[in-house]
């Protein structure tokens, strides 16, 4: 995020002495990327960034193994079955299940209701959704408050835990949903919405008052009798796992001090938060392309957002969209809220996901076309991810598989498919 920002104490010139009030000296971590050509931040810490006391293995298992989308199928995943009000003591980080992956991005979902272990991901960028539910996220820049809708993005290296807030709490509403976007590479506004030094372009769908920074006060300043306590991080970081993992393993470092050490910052890289409400959808006299949804983008995959809108107003308009073959790309949508017009029919609700591959044309059900026709408004929300290299099957996709999506459009089949829940599918994890 190339916009600039500061926080707490930092002296007037960067890489230059600076001291506590007796006199001891802050150290200073530069957290940057792309070997030291892009953004980056100066962050000034209490004590030494890499002192670590111990170093232990973090066990993943089979946690992120996928199997192929093999027979080539369309599918409906239930997320709201992933979890019942009986699984309690889970938290937002090792609690999450693998929904979709592939070499360059995992989809997870978790309901949460504990405090998570301090983490931080060093494989890539975090892009996470709160469905449902508010939480606190403490990060080594700052706090931030999250509510339903909140995007948060999370740059790599970046340790932080989540703290759902929980019933009893002043501000609960409801548990903590989690849609989680684990990226291989960087997560970012598209490029083509950026200036060419960075600035969100009139065109864009949201601006730079939109996005919001880790508030203030930084934790240094709170953590009193935890500061010298020995702490574990849990790290997901790059290593020699299964190739169905994407190599992925883990490992918990003890710090021998509270690694919310840091006392300011600036620079131009931090985690930052959009709401969906703030998305100003740009709409059209005929049907827009979904890339007029788009709100962030990885390597090899892109984030978009339908929100609710006015639609098409020709007078011969068709609301919902043609029948597509986006031949390069699965198509992963998330319906979070409303009435998804296009799906009416196909038993797809809130937190269903459908999985719309590559190869496969897909449209709206049989009906919807027609009964689309007239209509001003949709009423619907959705999170989509589009990926470019095609999508497996995690644990948790294998798990609520409705095994008859793929027959909507003909009306459906009494007969489950081959892959349907609880058939004989392999896990891949070689
Ligand atoms: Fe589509």
């Amino acid at each position: 995020m190339a916009h600039y920002r500061s926080q707490g104490s930092i002296p007037p010139k960067r890489h230059t002495q600076h001291r506590d009030e007796s006199g001891n000296l802050y150290y200073e971590e530069l957290m940057g990327e792309e070997g030291f050509t892009s953004d980056s931040s100066l962050l000034y810490h209490r004590g030494i960034p890499s002192a670590i006391s111990d170093a232990r293995v973090w066990e993943l298992g089979d946690s992120l193994a996928t199997t192929p989308n093999h027979p080539l199928m369309p599918r409906h995943l239930k997320l709201h079955d992933l979890f019942s009000a009986d699984d309690t003591g889970v938290d937002a980080v090792t609690g999450r299940r693998l929904v979709l992956g592939n070499g360059d991005v995992r989809i997870s979902y978790v309901v949460a209701d504990t405090v998570s272990p301090w983490y931080r991901n060093g494989i890539g960028d975090e892009c996470v959704y709160v469905e449902r539910g508010n939480a606190r996220v403490e990060t080594v820049f700052g706090t931030f408050d999250l509510r339903q809708g909140d995007y948060l993005v999370i740059p790599r290296a970046t340790t932080h835990r989540w703290l759902p807030v929980v019933a009893g709490d002043e501000s609960f509403v409801e548990p903590l949903r989690a849609y989680c976007i684990e990226a291989n590479s960087h997560i970012a506004p598209p490029k083509r919405y950026l200036s060419r030094y960075g600035q969100l372009l009139e065109h864009a769908p949201y601006c730079e008052r939109d996005l919001r920074g880790p508030d203030g006060p930084l934790l240094a300043e709170g953590i009193g009798a935890e500061r010298d306590e020995p702490t574990e991080v849990y790290i997901k970081h790059r290593g020699s796992g299964p190739q169905s993992s994407g190599g992925i393993v883990g490992t918990v470092y003890t710090y021998p001090y509270h690694p919310l050490d840091v006392v300011g910052w600036d620079g131009c890289l931090y985690p930052y938060a959009f709401n969906i409400e703030d998305y100003m959808p740009i709409t059209g006299k005929v049907h827009q392309p979904p890339p007029v949804h788009q709100v962030f983008e990885g390597y090899n995959f892109v984030i978009c957002n339908f929100v609710p809108r006015k639609v098409d107003y020709h007078e011969l308009s068709i609301p919902v969209p043609y029948y597509h073959s986006n031949v390069d790309s699965d198509e992963i949508m998330f319906y979070v809220d409303g009435d998804y017009e296009a799906r009416k029919g196909s038993g797809i609700g809130k937190g269903s996901i459908s999985v719309h591959p590559g190869g496969h044309a897909h449209g709206p059900q049989p009906g919807a076309t027609e009964k689309s026709i007239g209509v001003h408004y949709f009423d619907e929300l959705a999170v989509m991810v589009d990926t470019f290299r095609p999508l497996e099957l995690g644990e948790a996709g294998r798990t609520v598989d409705d095994g008859k999506y793929a027959w909507s459009w003909v009306g459906g089949r009494t007969d489950p498919p081959e892959s349907a829940p609880g058939s004989t599918e392999v896990f891949s994890t070689s």
